[in-house]
């Protein structure tokens, strides 16, 4: 058995997804359902009894406690937080709540559970916290990627609420000995991405014939990695990551954003043309986000050569099933716009478990 926070959310449910694909081994899906947490995502599991799912809040101590102690899970798989940039702009608060208390309170509920496991069980017990590239700030053009021993940077109140999450998880290990890893993730994509980042926002408002917002001059570069290949680096490192130590993830797929976009325009011009002209006519360029990061990039050579991870996907590869999937499942986009996911769905999905 392993817990899972966030899993409702984009990275986390294609990763539950992604372990009950492969594994027989069960899943608590621990995830407060914030406007990020779709049980849509998880549809397919419905009647899976390996899919243990509890709505509740990662700052909720007693919970976490009753669960850790009734299901005695072997690992931890922390992904939940608030996790979009501009939301942490116009409303930092939340980004402290859920990414630096919350993370602290889920850390103080393993401690104590971990404490008391036997000397076997405590020794195999893994605390895996899901980080981002974000946290060491901005690269000029020609810097060299981000290591897992660059120093810390962070410049928007998301990336400073995870910055202290790590440094917490850090403390954790150096201090109490609880064994913990951590991964710094660049920009993911895929399916089951909510429609406020980049990717899929730009695909959806494409074909709703509405204006692509570049932010600035779209000169800004984001490694992309296709998020199956984050999933399968994540069981990696779970399976044999040392104590202690952080692994970078990356998909050595430096893009300008308006090469994204672009790439997205041209994708869907050939998989679902429009009546006259190109997707790109849509482009507009708007105000720049404040403190915009002008490039990040992963050096993902330590993982490779200790865990063997390497990612599957191009982003050419990666970015045509992105667009194929968002072609296919209109129905889910369409709940996440009109709110629907919120309301029925969710509600009959609780009642069911
Ligand atoms: P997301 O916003 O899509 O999902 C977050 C999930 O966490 C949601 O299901 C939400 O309901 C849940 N959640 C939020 N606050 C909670 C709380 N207080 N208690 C319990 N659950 C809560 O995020 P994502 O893009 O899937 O990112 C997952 C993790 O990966 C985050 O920690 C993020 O920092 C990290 N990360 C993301 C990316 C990326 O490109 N998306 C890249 C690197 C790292
Ligand atoms: O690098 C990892 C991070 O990637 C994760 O830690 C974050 O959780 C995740 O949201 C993502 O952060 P970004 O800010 O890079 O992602 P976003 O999709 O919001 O923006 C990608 C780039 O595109 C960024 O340079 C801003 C730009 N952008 C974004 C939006 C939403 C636009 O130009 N227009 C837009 O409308």
């Amino acid at each position: 058995m392993i817990l899972v926070t966030g899993g409702a959310g984009f990275i986390g449910a294609n990763f539950v997804l992604d372990w009950l694909a492969q594994s027989q081994e069960p899943v608590i899906n621990f995830d407060k359902l914030t406007y990020a947490g779709n049980l849509n995502n998880l549809t397919s599991l419905r009647e899976d009894a390996r899919h243990i799912f509890v709505q509740a809040d990662i700052n909720d101590g007693d919970i976490l406690k009753q669960l850790l102690q009734t299901h005695q899970p072997r690992a931890i798989v922390h992904f939940a937080a608030e996790s979009h940039v501009d939301r942490s702009i116009h409303g930092p608060a939340a980004f402290i709540e859920t990414n630096v208390n919350g993370t602290f309170s889920l850390l103080e509920a393993v401690r104590a559970y971990w404490q008391n496991l036997e000397d076997d069980k405590k020794a195999a017990f893994r605390f895996l916290h899901v980080s981002t590239d974000e946290v060491y700030g901005s690269l000029e053009a020609n810097d060299p990627p981000f290591t897992e021993t660059t120093a810390y940077a962070p410049n928007s109140p998301y990336s400073a609420s995870k910055a202290a999450s790590d440094h917490l998880v850090r403390a954790y290990h150096h201090t109490y000995g609880l064994p913990t890893l951590t991964t710094n993730c660049s920009n993911n994509y895929g399916p089951l991405h909510f429609p406020e980042k980049l990717i899929p926002l730009v695909i959806t408002n494409a074909r709703a014939g509405k204006d692509l917002p570049i932010y600035g001059d779209g000169s800004q570069v984001r490694d992309w990695l296709y998020v199956s290949d984050h999933c399968a680096a994540i069981r990696r490192v779970l399976e044999a990551g040392r104590p202690g130590e952080t692994y970078n993830i990356g998909g050595w797929n430096e893009k300008t954003n308006l090469n994204v976009v672009h790439s997205i325009c041209d994708l869907l011009n050939e998989l679902q043309a429009k009546p006259t002209g190109s997707y790109r006519d849509q482009i507009r360029h708007v105000k720049d986000r404040p403190g915009h990061d002008k490039r990040y990039a992963i050096d993902a050579r330590k993982i490779e050569r200790e865990l063997g991870w390497k990612p599957a996907e191009s982003f050419e590869t990666g970015l045509r099933k992105t667009v194929s999937w968002y072609l296919a499942n209109d129905a889910w986009t369409a709940q996440v716009l009109s709110g629907e996911y919120k309301n029925w769905v969710n509600l009959q999905y609780q009642e069911k478990n």
